[in-house]
């Protein structure tokens, strides 16, 4: 069952009605009015089951309603004693029972709904009685014998017939309630029936069927048949009377309705009758047909009620489904809403992030541009300066030219003093090497920048190699050097530009010659590819120093300066590789520290990589004026032997060893020519050691205690810079003054940060005059320095006089004194400890070269530092504990002792004439 409201509800009771039999119009008239009724009670759940006619079934479909703890239950029994005992269970199990139609024997039930079936059976009796004018033979047709409703109207006929013993009783059939059974019963009693004069069945359908079994037996017979129920309908009782089939039916309600009106008022707990007999009468044809009237009425009205119950169903069922309609609508509206909010906040945050990366766009459309305009500028620039250097590069020539060719003359000139005749081969080396460079920086250009062809001519390179050979081969016996050609291709038929082969070809060869040190061996091989005979190798093997792992890779690169390669520009390598790839092939280097370097050229034999623009028209290489400079490559290759042969690398005391100078000066200096330049001049002046790097600087520096160092910024191993900070970190060499000699404005840059170690730096070319003027002014400077800082009574003889142990003694002390000028503990002890002496040694040392104690040594340079921060108005009290001593008292003591007069006094005096 179904309520009104949206929602389907729980119903409030369950009431269930076992019918014995449902299949007949009565019964199933009676289930049509229970629901009618309960249709006016929505929250009623209705469970309905139908026993067929069987005690069995209806007992066991008792049971199951029993378990189902309905809140009430209708029971219609179909035989008394059979059904007696369920109904009394439930009964007893305190559900609620309504019995209906037939009852139980028992008679435990709640309330009774149904006619007086004994007024019934009593009514019928009467009635035959009066239609037969009590005489004649009646016959009966009975119910289902077990069944209340036989029992009870078979006891109410006969009650009515005792007072007619004018009527006998012929026949009794048994016809269960059923038409076809009671036609087939009859059927067979036909004789019997025969002389009745009168049938009473019990129901109507049994009736009915009496009346079919005996019109086939007997037509016409005029046999008088009464039934009961009147049910109105076609096949029905009271249409049956109607239409004189049947005489008479006594009307019995179903009481559907009555039923569940008196299990409403159970359930609510309201007053009901416990016994509920409804009406009967006896319809015959004298009130058949206003009866007939009044139930077609009925039935009308009732179809009325069932049409518009239909129709409220319908309308509940499209009202729920509106409203359901109604609540999706609602709900999605809901989220429409919330998703159009959504999207509205995702579509605005989008649109504010489209702007902003349209923003970014053009931003970076902007850079782009403007990195594009810089780059543009910046090849500008650069193709501007190359343009200059290269320009500039030409202009070199002519006067470098200008500058040899005299210069050739006036060295053959034999009565060139040797002095002069040195100088001069040293302008003249120099020029070389300038014009060399010159070369090489166009040869670059031109390769990088002007897109220059090879001009290529098929040639026998290893003729050519020969001759390259055969140039060197002075070098090589000047130098012991073990110099060879070797050949190990068959065909050594090549396309090759002669001009740049040779460049090439000298330039690696002049390499292995400049690395390679005396009774070195340098190979040139030509030999084919290991896989094929596609291309050729042009091999320079030597066994000189090697080049580190970590510059291999840049060693083409142009102006990179291998760590151990510094000798050169860093262009040589980089014109091998660009002529090696005009010619289509490539180069390669391995090398290995100490033992040797290998380059290999490889080259594609044939012609087949050259187009016609590649080859050479007219063969004229050497009258080019190229031959010119790799020869004069090779004069300064000879040049750079002999010099090295005169001063090389380590540390050399170069003075004239008659004249004693007052000071001394380290010069440290990579470069072989510019070595030998200072000493010899600085000679004139100084004491003078050189050293050829920055290591051999620092063990000089340590053992010589030079009164200055002059130092080459730019040196291999370690930069002046760095060797700077070392000697002034080392209290042994810190007070030496150092000038650095810079090459470059790069070096410049660097200094820049660290000028507070070096105490001058000069930028080459430099005027010799200024450096001796700047090494004068700095050693002034520092004698006068420690002169202020040492003690009045231990005046120190010149240094140069000096054995090179006792300055670097004297120097230690002094360093260590002064660090520890305001520990008033400073002692011998601990002068000992850090000097590495005896104690012994310290006062005989201090004794012979000094003059003094070692405690007046330190007092002495404790008040002579006091005067000078006295000087410099720093308070009494502060000073005496500056300078290490235990107590002002004590210093004013020591004080006017040396100097006669207070330190308070002398403070003032000093800030007087100040
Ligand atoms: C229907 C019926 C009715 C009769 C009643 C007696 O099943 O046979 O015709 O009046 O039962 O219980």
């Amino acid at each position: 069952m179904q309520t009104c409201g949206l929602v389907e509800k729980e119903p409030t009771y369950r009431i269930a009605f076992s019918q014995c039999v449902g299949s007949d119009a009565w019964r199933q008239t009676m289930l049509e009015e229970m629901k009618r009724e309960l249709s006016f009670y929505p929250d009623i759940e209705f469970v309905y089951r139908d026993a067929d006619n069987s005690n069995k079934r209806q007992i066991d479909q008792l049971r199951e309603l029993l378990a189902m703890r309905p809140d009430l239950i209708i029971v219609s029994p179909n035989e008394a004693e059979p059904l007696t005992p369920v109904v009394d269970e439930i009964f007893r199990n305190g559900i609620p029972v309504i019995v209906t139609d037939r009852k139980t024997s028992s008679g435990l039930y709640h309330a009774y709904v149904g006619a007086d079936n004994y007024e019934i059976g009593f009514m019928a009796g009467q009635y035959l009685a009066r239609q037969l004018g009590g005489q004649g033979a009646i016959s009966e047709v009975m119910g289902l014998p077990g069944s209340s409703a036989a029992i009870e109207r078979q006891k109410g006929f006969h009650d009515a017939l005792k007072p007619h013993p004018g009527i006998r009783l012929v026949a009794q059939i048994n016809g269960r309630w059923l038409i076809d059974e009671a036609k087939l019963q009859v059927a067979q009693r036909t004789d019997d029936l025969a002389a009745s004069d009168a049938i009473f069945a019990y129901n109507d359908q049994m009736a009915l069927g009496t009346y079919g079994a005996l019109q086939q037996a007997l037509p016409g017979n005029g046999i008088k048949i009464v039934g009961v129920d009147a049910l109105p309908g076609d096949g029905n009782g009271l249409h049956s009377v109607a239409e004189k089939v049947l005489d008479a039916t006594m009307l019995y309600p179903t009481g559907g309705k009555e039923c569940i009106q008196t299990a409403v008022a159970i359930l609510n707990n309201q007053p009901y009758q416990r016994e509920n007999i409804l009406g009967t009468l006896v319809i015959d044809s004298a009130n058949v047909h206003l009866m007939k009237l009044q139930t077609d009425k009925v039935i009308s009205q009732q179809r009325d009620i069932d049409k518009q119950q239909r129709l409220l169903a319908e309308q509940e069922q499209l009202f729920s489904n509106q409203q359901r309609v109604l609540n999706i609508l609602v709900v999605s509206l809901v989220f429409a809403v919330v998703f159009a909010g959504v999207s509205f906040y995702s579509l605005k945050a989008n649109w504010e992030k489209n702007k902003q990366l349209e923003q970014q766009n053009h931003e970076i459309l902007a850079q782009q541009q403007r990195i594009l305009e810089m780059t543009s500028e910046v090849e500008q620039a650069t193709e501007a300066k190359i343009n200059f250097f290269t320009n500039i590069s030409h202009e070199f020539k002519t006067p470098l030219s200008l500058m040899l060719i005299p210069l050739e003359n006036i060295v053959k000139n034999e009565k060139l003093p040797e002095s002069a005749l040195r100088s001069l081969s040293l302008v003249k080396k120099n020029a070389l090497i300038l014009q060399h460079l010159v070369s090489q920086l166009i040869d670059l250009r031109r390769m990088g920048y002007e897109n220059l062809r090879i001009k290529a001519k098929k040639g026998n390179i290893l003729l050519f190699c020969n001759q390259v050979v055969q140039s060197f081969r002075p070098l090589a016996q000047q130098r012991s050097i073990s110099f060879r050609l070797e050949n190990k291709s068959a065909d050594t038929t090549l396309w090759f530009d002669e001009v740049l082969m040779e460049k090439l070809l000298y330039n690696l060869l002049s390499n292995a010659f400049k690395f390679t040190p005396p009774q070195g061996e340098i190979v040139l091989r030509i030999a084919s590819t290991a896989y094929d005979a596609k291309e050729l190798e042009i091999q320079v093997t030597d066994t000189g120093k090697g080049i580190a792992e970590a510059d291999i890779s840049r060693l083409f690169e142009p102006f990179y300066q291998a760590e151990n390669h510094t000798n050169g520009t860093g262009l040589g390598l980089s014109l091998c590789k660009e002529i090696a790839s005009l010619h289509h092939g490539s180069i390669t280097v391995r090398s290995e520290l100490g033992k040797g370097t290998e380059f290999t050229v490889r080259l594609p034999m044939g012609d087949a990589h050259l187009t016609e623009e590649d080859k050479a028209q007219s063969p004229a290489p050497h009258a080019s004026g190229e031959a010119n400079e790799t020869a004069s490559l090779l004069s300064v290759l000879e040049h750079e032997h002999e010099s090295d042969a005169h001063g090389n690398g380590t540390a050399t005391e170069i003075s004239n060893p008659d004249v004693v100078k007052d000071h001394s000066i380290l010069v440290v200096e990579d470069h072989p020519e510019m070595r030998r330049f200072l000493s010899e001049k600085l000679a004139a002046h100084f004491t003078v050691f050189t050293a050829a790097d920055a290591r051999e600087g620092i063990n000089q520096a340590q053992a010589q205690l030079p009164d200055l160092i002059i130092s080459d910024v730019l040196m291999p191993g370690l930069l002046g810079t760095e060797f700077a900070k070392k000697l002034k970190a080392d209290v042994r060499t810190a007070t030496i003054p150092i000038i650095l000699l810079t090459a470059r404005g790069s070096d410049e840059q660097m200094l820049t940060g660290l000028d507070t170690l070096a105490d001058a730096y000069l930028t080459k070319p430099f005027n010799f005059d200024h450096l001796i003027a700047v090494a004068n002014n700095l050693i002034q400077n520092r004698k006068l320095l420690r002169h202020h800082f040492s003690s009045d009574a231990v005046e120190l003889q010149p240094v140069s006089k000096l054995a090179s142990a006792d300055r670097q003694f004297l120097n230690e002390l002094a360093a260590v004194v002064e660090e520890n000028i305001a520990n008033s503990e400073l002692n011998v002890d601990y002068l000992c400890e850090h000097l590495a002496v005896s104690r012994i040694q310290l006062y005989r040392r201090v004794k012979s070269l000094l003059n003094c104690s070692i405690n007046d040594y330190i007092s002495a340079r404790r008040l002579r530092k006091a005067k000078v921060l006295l000087q410099q108005g720093m308070p009494v009290n502060i000073v005496a504990y500056q300078t290490g001593f235990s107590s002002p008292a004590y210093f004013s003591t020591a004080f006017k002792s040396k100097y006669g007069m207070p330190p308070s006094s002398f403070k003032k005096n000093a800030s007087a004439t100040t």
